[in-house]
């Protein structure tokens, strides 16, 4: 019998260290697959990977069809679309155990939104899905997996998907960085991927620490260009806050998105709250001395890390922040606040009296005092996450999902002000799929208002109102992006008709 403590294991480590060379290609992100209306084919697969030398462990990752090479298990893949333009993507599973692909942040299609039993059966190891849709929105997006979401994405599967704009914004250079940590201790092994006491508190942090698979990689900019830097938490748990380290003449840095939407207006980077989940687009003025550096640092540890380096190298047009033209705000429906009608959701620790829980696991959080509890740290179908093969759609969703009713059910077009509180003292980034949340109010200090997004980050007893043009119809997760707090209850449905 295994224990649950070997189920939460990371991998188990792969006996040969073979050497896996140091060298990634110059541009960080693996490898691109264009998608000029058609057509990226991944798969997600295990793939070995030294973290420290001596020490090779199993990684999983998600890599476009015949790109899988050594040393490049961490390096996310970056899927390119383009603003309305059809996407189709086929999607091979090739790990041991069923999973999803859900598209972050994408207002597509429910049925290619990537929720197991919700919007489609979890594909199979050895089976493909195509996923097709065409985005509305420009953006930095990113995909992960929706089924044993604690270990599929502790382990790895993350990936960058940038919708880029109908017209070129003229950046002198963009640079996508998925940002996350990993539960590898000092050695280079897998530690437990989660420690159960922190579920119930902040969540179990990964003491290493990468950019694109790289710890604090030094990259090259054009010097006095104009370069759009991406910044995507996929963390399991942590909050990132960052800042520009001290900066060199010449140098300047904006905010201009987050969550893929346009700023109204670009800010000069202070500190920012990229919860998990988030991103965020900072436009980087490079200094024009060639070898001058910017760097940026995580500073929501008490041990600030540095994220990134810029080196200044190579022409550019030398332009100056002002003389580049602002994004173009995303399509999104313009919210009717006058007849909003309102919905509470309230986030705290607890069920119910007498309330159960969808499975067997403890429900540690809740929305509504409801749990959905995704059945996790299991690596295969086993009672508490049944999908095997001659059970029904109906039973396996019912073993999953309890009996499916939403938190909320939203009139088709209507515009709703949804009311988030979180009762509790811990920070919880709440992410709705499918719909645009545009920030109103918070009882919280500097909130942007107006600004879109899909994920807000509430901090501990923050009470925040967002509103939603209820313009997508399905049925749709809302979730805390702190995965363990998801996985263990703080998750629901919104329906909208
Ligand atoms: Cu990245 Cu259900 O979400
Ligand atoms: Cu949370």
């Amino acid at each position: 019998c295994i224990s649950r403590r070997t189920l939460l294991r990371g991998g188990v480590a792969v006996s040969t260290a073979a050497t896996v060379s140091a060298a990634f290609p110059p541009l960080l992100g693996g490898r691109v697959a264009r998608a000029a209306g058609v057509s990226a084919a991944f798969s997600a697969q295990p793939l070995p990977h030294s973290f420290r030398p001596g020490r090779t462990e199993t990684l999983w990752s998600y890599r476009a069809d015949g790109a899988a090479a050594p040393g490049t298990a961490p390096q996310p893949m970056i899927l390119r679309a383009r603003q309305g333009q059809p996407f189709t993507a086929v999607f091979t599973n090739h790990l041991p155990e069923p999973t999803t692909v859900h598209w972050h942040g994408l207002r597509l299609p429910v049925a290619m939104d990537g929720v197991p039993f919700l919007t489609q059966n979890p594909v199979n190891p050895g089976d493909s899905f195509t996923y097709t849709f065409t985005p509305p929105d420009a953006g930095t997006f990113w995909l992960h997996p929706h089924l044993n979401s604690l270990t599929q994405l502790s382990r790895g599967l993350s990936a960058l998907l940038i919708v880029e704009e109908a017209q070129d914004p003229g950046f002198d250079a963009d640079i996508p960085l998925l940002l996350r940590d990993w539960r590898i201790g000092s050695d280079g092994a897998w530690l437990d991927l989660v420690d159960e006491r922190e579920s119930g508190r902040a969540g179990t942090f990964g003491p290493l620490h990468t950019a694109s698979g790289q710890e604090a990689p030094v990259l090259t900019a054009p010097a006095g260009g104009l370069v759009r830097l991406r910044l995507c938490n996929a963390d399991v748990t942590r909050i990132l806050r960052i800042v520009a380290d001290d900066l060199p003449k010449g140098a300047a840095v904006q905010v201009i998105a987050i969550d893929g939407h346009p700023l109204a207006k670009p800010e000069t980077l202070d500190r920012e709250s990229i919860g998990p989940g988030m991103r965020c687009d900072l436009l980087v003025r490079m200094p024009e001395r060639a070898g001058d550096r910017v760097s940026f640092s995580n500073t929501s540890s008490s041990s600030p890390w540095t994220v990134v380096t810029l080196t200044a190298e190579g022409p550019s047009r030398k332009r100056r922040l002002p003389q580049r033209n602002p994004l173009p705000a995303n399509p999104v429906s313009r919210p009717d606040l006058k007849t909003a009608e309102s919905l509470r959701f309230d986030f705290g620790a607890g069920v119910e009296d007498g309330e159960k829980s969808s499975t067997a696991k403890p429900a540690l959080w809740s929305i509504n005092r409801r749990a959905w509890v995704e059945a996790y740290g299991v690596t295969g179908p086993t009672p508490e996450l049944p999908m095997l093969p001659g059970q029904s759609f109906a039973e396996a969703k019912a073993a999953i999902c309890g009996d499916g009713t939403p938190l909320a059910t939203l009139e088709r077009n209507r515009t709703y002000l949804l009311e988030l509180t979180n009762y509790t003292p811990h920070p919880h980034p709440i992410h709705l799929h499918g719909l645009a949340v545009q920030m109103v109010s918070s009882t919280r200090d500097g909130l942007r208002i107006g600004q879109i997004g899909d994920t807000v980050l509430l901090g501990p007893k923050e009470r925040a109102v967002v509103a939603v043009v209820a313009d997508n119809p399905g049925d749709w997760m809302m979730h805390c992006h702190i995965i363990e707090h998801q996985a263990s209850g703080m998750m629901g449905v919104v329906r909208v008709t």
